[in-house]
Order: C-alpha cells, then sequence, then structure tokens
C-alpha cells in the first residue's frame, strides 16, 4: 500500500452502519410518532416474508477497558440486572402494543457493555420474555457478546437451550503491555476456556474480535495474536480498526496518549499483514473489517449476495427492519431511524410513563433510501450500478467524477454502469462511500465527528 495514498486518504469518515449516518439526521422532522408510524408500515410490508430482527443493549461492564468506545456503565453492583431486565421487557410490550399482532423474530442479538454481566438466570428471564408473543422465522440466527473472563458454561448452556448458536468474544490483542495500557488483562487461557466450552455445548459460530492500531501495539504484536487465534480456528474474526474517539462524552478513552497509537501507516500494515496471516489460514475478508471461514453463514451469505449491514454491524439475513430495546440501542424500520435515551435513569423514567424511550431519529427521505442502498451495496458486495433507474439521483453525474479520481488511483473499475471496487480499493472502501454521502458533502462538520479511515 503506497504511503501517498494512506496520507491523501486518512481522513475522518463514518463506518456506515446506517446512511444518513447519525450526525446527520435530520432531528427537526422527526417525531415519535412519524418513527412508530414508520416501523408500523415496516411491519406490515415485512413481519410475515422476512421478519423482523432484535438488538438489546445490556450497558453494564464490571471494569473499564479504556480504548471501548461502546455505550457502557461501569459498576460492580449486581442488584442493576433485575430493574433492567424490566425495565426491557416493558419497552418490548410497547413496541408489541403498537405493531398489534405477533412478530416473527429472524434475527436476535444480545450486545453491551457485557451480556455476560448479566446472570444465567436473569438473562433467561430476559429472552424467555421477549419470546413469549412472539414467533420464530425459519432459520432464526441468536447471538451474543460473551466477555471471555466471565462467560460461563451457565450462561452458555442457558442461551444455548433458548436457541443461541453464535457468540463473539472480545479479545483485541494477547500481548500483556497493550492489555495493562487498555486496562484488560485477559490470558489466552481464558478465551481458550471460552472457545472451547461453546463448541462443547454445541455453538456453531464463535467470533473473535481482534483490534489493530491499539498503544503501543506493533506489527510483531499483530503476528502473535494472530497465531494464537489460529490455535482456536474461530468461524469468524471482526478486526477491527482501533477508533480513536476521546471527544465522545462519556467513553473512556484515557490512559495512553494519541502519541502512544501507531502512525497511520503502521497502523495501515497491521492490517495488511493480518490479511494476510488470515487468508493464508483459511479466513475470506467479508465486506469491512470481517473474515469468516466458508463454513460460517457470513461467508456464505456474502457468496449468495444476501450480506446486510445495520448498526450490529454485518450480519447474513438480509433483515430490513430492526427494532433496538436498551439505553442508546438504535432502530431501523428501513424507512426511519430511531436511537433510545443514553441514561439508564431516563430510560426508567419514559418506561414508567408508557413512552418508548426515543430521543432523537431520521426519517428517510427519497434521496436517502437511493444512497443508502449504493452505499450498502459498496460495503456489502464492494460494488454498485445504476442501470436500475431506482438507482439513480440527481448527483449522480457529480459523484461519477469523485469516483473518477478513485479510477485514476487504482480503487476501483467502471464497467458501463457499474463501479466494482478492486482489491487495492477495498482498504479504501469508507472513502468511496464518502463520494456517494450528499449529506456529509453538503455540510462538512467543523469539529471531528468521525474516526480516521486509515
Ligand atoms: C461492545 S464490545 C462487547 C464485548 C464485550 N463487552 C467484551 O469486551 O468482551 C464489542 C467489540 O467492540 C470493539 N470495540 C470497542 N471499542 C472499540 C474501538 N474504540 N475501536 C474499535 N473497536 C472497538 C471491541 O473489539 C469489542 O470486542
Ligand atoms: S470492551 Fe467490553 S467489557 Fe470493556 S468496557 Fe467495552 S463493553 Fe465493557
Amino acid at each position: 500500500m503506497s504511503q501517498s495514498l494512506i496520507q491523501k486518504y486518512n481522513v475522518a469518515g463514518p463506518r456506515y452502519t446506517s446512511y444518513p449516518t447519525v450526525p446527520y439526521w435530520d432531528l427537526e422532522s422527526f417525531s415519535l410518532e412519524g418513527w412508530k408510524a414508520s416501523l408500523q408500515r415496516a411491519f406490515q410490508e415485512r413481519n410475515t416474508t422476512e421478519g423482523l430482527s432484535l438488538y438489546i443493549h445490556l450497558p453494564f461492564c464490571e471494569s473499564l477497558c479504556t480504548f471501548c468506545g461502546c455505550h457502557k456503565r461501569i459498576t460492580k453492583r449486581h442488584e442493576v440486572e433485575s430493574p433492567y431486565i424490566k425495565a426491557v421487557l416493558k419497552e418490548w410490550s410497547l413496541y408489541l402494543k403498537l405493531l398489534g399482532s405477533k412478530p416473527v423474530i429472524k434475527e436476535l442479538h444480545l450486545g453491551g457493555g457485557t451480556p455476560t454481566f448479566f446472570s444465567p438466570e436473569h438473562l433467561n428471564d430476559l429472552i424467555s420474555g421477549i419470546l413469549a408473543d412472539a414467533e420464530l422465522a425459519e432459520n432464526y440466527e441468536f447471538s451474543f457478546e460473551g466477555h471471555p473472563n466471565n462467560t460461563t458454561e451457565a450462561h452458555l448452556t442457558t442461551l444455548y437451550n433458548l436457541g443461541f448458536r453464535r457468540v463473539s468474544y472480545g479479545v483485541q490483542d494477547y500481548n500483556l503491555r497493550i492489555q495493562k495500557a487498555i486496562n484488560r488483562v485477559q490470558p489466552f487461557e481464558n478465551v481458550k476456556r471460552a472457545t472451547d466450552l461453546a463448541r462443547k455445548i454445541g455453538y456453531t459460530s464463535v467470533g473473535h474480535d481482534i483490534i489493530f492500531g491499539l498503544p503501543f501495539q506493533t506489527e510483531a504484536d499483530v503476528i502473535e495474536t494472530i497465531n494464537k487465534t489460529k490455535a482456536l480456528m474461530p468461524d469468524r474474526i471482526a478486526f477491527y480498526s482501533y477508533a480513536h474517539v476521546p471527544w465522545i462524552k462519556g467513553n473512556g478513552q484515557r490512559g495512553f496518549k494519541t502519541s502512544d497509537l501507531p502512525t497511520p501507516d503502521a497502523k495501515r500494515l497491521q492490517y495488511e499483514t493480518g490479511k494476510q496471516y488470515f487468508e493464508a489460514a483459511g479466513y475470506v475478508e467479508i465486506g469491512m473489517d470481517h473474515f469468516a471461514l466458508k463454513s460460517d453463514s457470513l461467508y456464505k451469505a456474502m457468496e449468495q449476495h444476501t450480506l446486510h449491514r445495520n448498526f450490529m454491524g454485518y450480519t447474513a439475513s438480509k433483515t430490513k427492519a430492526m427494532i433496538g430495546l436498551g439505553v442508546s440501542s438504535i432502530s431501523d424500520s428501513w424507512y426511519g431511524f430511531a436511537q433510545n435515551v443514553k441514561s439508564n435513569e431516563e430510560y426508567y423514567k419514559l418506561l414508567t410513563q408508557d413512552i418508548i424511550p426515543v430521543f432523537k431519529g431520521h426519517i428517510l427521505i427519497t434521496e436517502d433510501l437511493i444512497i443508502r442502498k449504493h452505499i450498502l451495496n459498496l460495503m456489502c458486495n464492494f460494488e454498485t450500478q445504476w442501470e436500475d433507474e431506482a438507482l439513480v439521483f440527481k448527483e449522480l453525474p457529480e459523484v461519477l467524477i469523485k469516483l473518477k479520481e478513485f479510477e485514476l488511483d487504482g480503487l476501483l473499475q467502471f464497467e458501463s454502469k457499474k463501479v466494482i471496487v478492486t482489491e487495492k480499493g477495498k482498504a479504501f472502501i469508507r472513502n468511496i462511500c464518502m463520494a456517494f454521502d450528499l449529506l456529509l458533502q453538503r455540510t462538512k462538520p467543523e469539529t471531528q465527528l468521525f474516526s480516521m479511515t486509515i
């Protein structure tokens, strides 16, 4: 990867888990009533054909990892579990009332925070409560994020008995110096134990999250982490670029200095090296930041062009409507987005008043829907087209001029009314999507909103 390309394209840019991206939501024309109507429309159109996805945010963690960009609350008081579960079930009951008939659940994901902070009994209450008034789609997929240090056999068995078959564990890096810098000491034995247990119980997909670009991390550390990972051969690997966003309120990115982070060139090299090692071990690159074995459903989804991307990241099922429950969760009806309040106190208060605890959102206009489709095509399939009239929009000629620049740099190729990202261009997929992001181009942010693309 040439240094000049890295310098040219290393800018602040979205990761496109949605379009429009959250900072560009039109908050003024959003209303809770508008959100509810958009969800009802999606439900009527898709419930029986595609089903719904559910994301449940479980925000608590016992200790703070200082690299973490997720929404979490640090506590050792496990009394918080029961009221939180009750509140999530209350939120679900408000949605059930709104939808009017039984939702068909295609996908359910527990994220955090640390879902395994909760006891197996509480997780059982939560999932049984959610499923009591729902139906399951054929080939439904339930998954959760487990912390290797606190995922027990009882957690894994309880969730398995409820239908969970996929778990992803946060690994990040195995080097002790890095683990100390990010306040997350987690020996290989813990990851091995949690991975082996999941397999023994019958989970069909075990994922590991690995990060490159962490403080003090070198190429040799990445290689060492991958070699240890290869000893366990997880079915999926999320190979995330460390997102340094210390200006976002409430996240704990401290304990190291910006100068402790690898330079953009060194960081890119870590990715390139990691990719080579993963591919040599039999993994296939999926979209941005992900690798999977050919036996995993994510690989099959890529092959069948059914890969989808939403706030949960990449998913194997193309379910357009997703309800997010719990603090800070984002829901997506395809026609609109809505985000829940972030504070637990506010969340409980609104639910006691029987109010769906949404505080902001966006209703998509026709232009947003078209751009969203192009960005999804690029993020999931590394290509997009405008042969289909429905994908043509007024500003397309200007976007094509921008894409020419990427073509000159060898990052994409034109083929009649289609662009295909080259192997070299995959590393710059966020930049290529930015060429389609009309909202970003119309209003350039005054302060940095997004992490750097490299
Ligand atoms: C919300 S965490 C949940 C997993 C669980 N709490 C744990 O730590 O094992 C999901 C994943 O997000 C990734 N992540 C969190 N903060 C990040 C950041 N600033 N940059 C890149 N990836 C990040 C980590 O790889 C982490 O495993
Ligand atoms: S990485 Fe996981 S355990 Fe650590 S603070 Fe973030 S959510 Fe909590």
